[in-house]
This record gives structure tokens, sequence and C-alpha cells, in this order.
């Protein structure tokens, strides 16, 4: 593989660490060539940022009225009934989450489809919901779709592992609209189409008229934000509202510099050759890149050596997961007693504490990369909003990563101080659980309230 060449652990750490490392000049450059990708996407120039309109604007607070959301994200299909009291405050008196069967990613989009109409099923018999009512219910996909309007759109491409066929080109929501009728469901109208970004960002600025960005660091990720509707050359003029949200599908961010791993993880991938900033950052892959370089480590003979057998252990593809990683690299044990019982798990089951030590570090080269290129996308967007930084931007950011990685949100911290010293306090990052799900129910209200 690609890496770094030297012999001894030190050696091959620090130069590691100078292969993933991300200083105060690359960050800056990342920020300004984001600028210029936001700017060709929004014109409608090629561009690895695809700047997608979301013909939704941000909710005023005072949004009324009960809806249902339905949730696709990564690994997950949850379905919501979400109760706006039209001051600011989404209550979420019924959900249900349901595992997508790794069959239905990769099956036939009907099979998928099929799915997602019998977990709807489900939630209206488990929070016995009167089928004799007609529900307004907001489809959150989140995957990349083009929209030409709030309630249908076509999948561009698959995303975080999903192949399922016949899904690309077509219009998602029409999709879920068939689905519902060959399984009989007729009390569900679906409104609204957002991606989780979106939904994001309606939840958090519901809740905070500050916030005007929207992010998740989960299985993939992504951000929006609110967007002049003149400055997006794309729309022709075709939208009167003043301000519309754009959903930037930052995943595909290309212009940064990849190790060996990384081309060796795209290369390994479903969607070879594009998300290059996804697979550096989320939630999908980090776990998978430790893997990779733990097993350069192995066979270099730097780590694990009392253990003829452990590169077998780590063999299987996606086998170390990003929360192993959290867990190392968060236990505070004298003798790293929590990476010892997880390595065992794995069948390494006489490593040493320099081994464990090595490995949390690891994680650590790894994890703090994937915080500073986050930190940077996010400085990207709210410097495009407010050069100087000299207003507060509340950030919404909904995901696992963000929420469970020890120590992410600190690194995450780190690089906006790096960045913009004091003004970095303007910068408020909000957790904002299950953002996507309630953020969809408020843009169907939105869109209610329009029609
Ligand atoms: C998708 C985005 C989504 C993000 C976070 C990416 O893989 O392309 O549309 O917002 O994951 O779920």
């Amino acid at each position: 593989m690609n890496g770094p060449a030297p012999a001894a652990p030190g050696a091959f750490i620090s130069s590691l660490e100078s292969c993933f490392a991300l200083p105060l000049n690359e960050i800056t450059s990342i920020v300004r060539s984001f600028h210029e990708e936001m700017d060709r996407g929004l014109s409608g120039q090629s561009s690895s940022l695809k700047m997608l309109p979301s013909f939704v604007d941000v909710p005023r607070g005072t949004e009324k009225g009960s809806f249902l959301a339905l949730d696709l994200g990564g690994t997950n299909v949850r379905v919501l009934a979400v109760e706006l009291d039209g001051r600011r405050n989404a209550t979420v008196p019924a959900v249900s989450t349901f595992a997508v069967p790794p069959g239905d990613m990769e099956g036939t989009g009907a099979a998928l489809f099929d799915f997602i109409a019998r977990c709807i099923d489900s939630f209206l018999t488990e929070h016995t919901i009167d089928r004799n009512n007609l529900y307004d219910l907001a489809f959150t996909f989140s995957f990349p779709v083009a929209q030409k309007d709030i309630a249908s759109g076509a999948l561009i491409a698959w995303t975080k592992g999903f192949t399922a066929r016949g899904v690309q080109g077509e219009d998602v929501a029409g999709l879920l609209r068939t689905a519902l009728k060959r399984n009989s469901i007729s009390c569900i109208n679906v409104t609204a189409l957002t991606n989780d970004t979106v939904g994001t960002l309606a939840a958090g600025s519901y809740l905070d008229p500050a916030c005007d960005m929207g992010v998740i660091l989960g299985t993939g990720t992504n951000g929006c934000y609110r967007e002049k509707s003149s400055n997006i050359k794309i729309l022709n003029g075709y939208v009167s509202d003043e301000y519309m949200i754009v959903n930037l599908e930052w995943g595909n961010f290309a212009t940064l510099k990849r190790t060996g791993y990384d081309m060796h993880l795209d290369e390994a991938s479903v969607n070879e050759g594009s998300m290059f900033l996804e697979k550096m950052v989320s939630g999908m892959y980090l776990g998978e890149m430790t893997r990779l370089v733990l097993i350069d480590m192995i066979q270099r003979e730097l780590i694990f050596l009392n253990d003829p057998d452990a590169t077998e252990h780590f063999s299987t593809k996606n086998s170390l997961k990003t929360e192993h990683m959290s867990l190392i690299q968060g236990d505070q044990t004298t003798e790293l007693s929590k990476t010892d019982r997880y390595l065992k798990s794995m069948g390494v089951t006489s490593s040493t504490l320099p081994d464990r030590l090595l490995l949390s570090h690891l994680c650590g080269i790894v994890s703090s990369r994937a915080a500073a290129i986050s930190a940077a996308v996010v400085s990207a967007v709210l410097t495009w909003l407010d050069p100087a930084l000299e207003e507060r931007h509340t950030v919404a950011v909904d995901g696992a990563l963000f929420e469970g990685y020890a120590g992410f949100e600190a690194a995450m911290t780190e690089t906006f101080t790096l960045l913009h010293g004091n003004n970095a306090d303007n910068i408020k990052l909000m957790k904002c659980k299950d953002g996507s799900g309630r953020g969809a129910a408020i843009v169907a209200a939105v869109t209610a309230s329009k029609q």
C-alpha cells in the first residue's frame, strides 16, 4: 500500500501523522477551493458541489399542526409523528425505528420501497393511528436528489453503500407513493421531499432563529445553508421567495489531499471515484480507513507482534467500526482495558499496553483529520455567508459521529479557533438529535402554510 515507509513505530507514526495532518495553510486552501466550487455549482457550471435547491426556506417558528415524517438515512428507516405548537416547540409523540436489511439496500428499488411502506404500516399499527384520516407526510431521503419542486425529485446517485436498482434518475417521492398504493396504505399524502440536512436546518431554525446551517455527521456527511434565491442561477428566477435552502452535497467535495489509504478505500467501495470527502470524514468509512492502516502496520511488524494471526483478525472489510474507534479513543483506564476487551473480541488475545496506545493514537490520527475537514467545510459555508464571521451563527448538527464520537466536537472547535481566533466564538454547534425527522415535519408545515 502507498503509505509511509519507515520501520520503527515512532518513525512510521510521525510519517503517518504528516500524511494525515491538516496544517492551517491547507485548511485555508480547502476553504478557498470550497468557495470556488460553491460559486461554480450555484451558477450551473461543473463542480464537485451539486448545490441542490430544496424549494423551501427556513420556518418562521409559528408553524402549527400534526405531521408525519419518514426518514431514510443510512442504516435505519424512522417513522415519526411530530407536533408543532407554533411557539418553536416540536415534539415527537410517536416514533418507530427499523433497520434497513442489507439485501434491500442492494436489491431492487421496488423491494426497498416496499420495505419502507411496510415500516409505515407497522408504525400506524404500533401507535394505533386511525387509518380513516389522511395524514401529510414529509419524506426525508438522505441522498442527492435533483428537485424541481418541494414534493418530488430524482435520485442523482446512491451513496453510503446503497445500490438498489431502478431508482437512479427516478422520482423517489413517486416511488414511495406507488409503494404505498401497492401495499394498500391510503391514509398517507406525501407532501414534501427533503434531504436530511434540510430537515436538520429546519428543526434547528424552528428552535433558534440564528440557525442558518444544517449539518449531518453520521453514516454519511453533508451540509446545507440559506442562500439568496437570486444567487441560485440554476433556478432561472423560477422561485419568488427571497431565500431558499441549498443542499451542498459536500460529501462529494474533491479538492482534498488524499493518502494511499484513501485511494485504496475508494477503489474497494461501491461508488468508486466519488464522495471523496465523505470517505475521509463519515462514520461509514472511518473504521475501515483505520483498519487499512492497521493491517499495514501489522504487516510491517509494528504492532501486535505477540499475535502471529493478527492480520487475519482484521482481514474482513468493515470489521473495524467507527464506534470501536470511539470506544478506543475514549478509553481512560490506565491499562486501556476497554481497548483490550475490544481486541479480545476481535481475537487479539495478547496485545501489550504499547500496542493499545499505538492503536489509540492511530484512531486519533484518522478521526482528527475527519474533524478538521468537517470544521473546514462548516467554516467555508459560514464565511461564504459572513466573510469575517462578525455575526453569531448557529449550526444544527445531527448524526451519530458528532453526537457519539469521543472528542469529535472538541477537535472541530480547535480548527475553528485556528482559522478564526476569537471570532470562532460566533460559531455555535447545536446538537439536533432527530433533527432530520422532526425537521421534515416542519418542512411539511412550511409547505402546507403556503397552500
Ligand atoms: C448523501 C447526502 C446526505 C448525507 C448524510 C450523503 O451520502 O449524499 O444527501 O445528506 O449522506 O446523510
